[in-house]
């Protein structure tokens, strides 16, 4: 069965986002990317809401911006480093979705995403950007398929995605994924 859905899922720097919009015109698709579109909603820019409205907040758009964008057809949703990490939004990604867990290394993630500006929980100290790192690890894994990213183009990673998309590990329905 092939999906009606592909969601990306991973650390921060994993390249969600950009792998997710070249998917997307590879399969003529439409892309969601969730944090663009809470910061929609918002009216607000995500470091703004963590600032003036804390990060539960911020989990609570998220989730509603998972489920309005959950049974859209033909889109790649590229969704926010946390957004696995948080109970309430498992079966959104529990539901036979082709998920891709975009591997990244702590050190290409920070390489990556270079000053954190715009990433307020990359802005903590190193050891807690650590563990919040080493505690999503196993979620990524198991609700995802993981992709290496590490001294990959973003295109090489599509091309992977690509692949496996064409020769599934997992069966795409309702009961099949973990
Ligand atoms: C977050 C990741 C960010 C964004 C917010 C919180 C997280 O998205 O949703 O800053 O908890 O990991 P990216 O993974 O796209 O940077």
């Amino acid at each position: 069965m092939s999906p009606d859905r592909v969601i990306l899922i991973g650390f921060m720097g994993s390249g969600k986002s950009t792998v997710g919009r070249i998917l997307a015109d590879r399969l003529g698709w439409e892309l969601a990317d969730t944090d663009a579109l809470i910061e929609e909603r918002a009216g607000a820019p995500i470091p703004r809401i963590f600032r003036e409205q804390g990060e539960p907040a911020f989990r609570a758009m998220e989730s509603q911006v998972l489920a309005a964008v959950a049974d859209r057809r033909r889109s790649v949703i590229a969704t926010g480093g946390g957004a696995p990490a948080h109970p309430p939004n498992r079966t959104f990604f529990t539901r036979g979705d082709a998920v891709f867990h975009l591997r990244v290394s702590l050190k290409a993630a920070r390489e990556r995403t270079g000053e954190n500006a715009d990433r307020p929980l990359l802005a903590q100290d190193p050891e807690s950007v650590r563990r919040l790192y080493q505690g999503r690890q196993s979620v990524y894994e198991e609700l995802g398929q993981s992709v290496d990213t590490d001294g990959k183009t973003p295109d090489d990673v599509a091309d992977e995605v690509m692949r496996l998309l064409r020769n599934p590990r997992r069966n795409y329905s309702p009961e099949g994924n973990v």
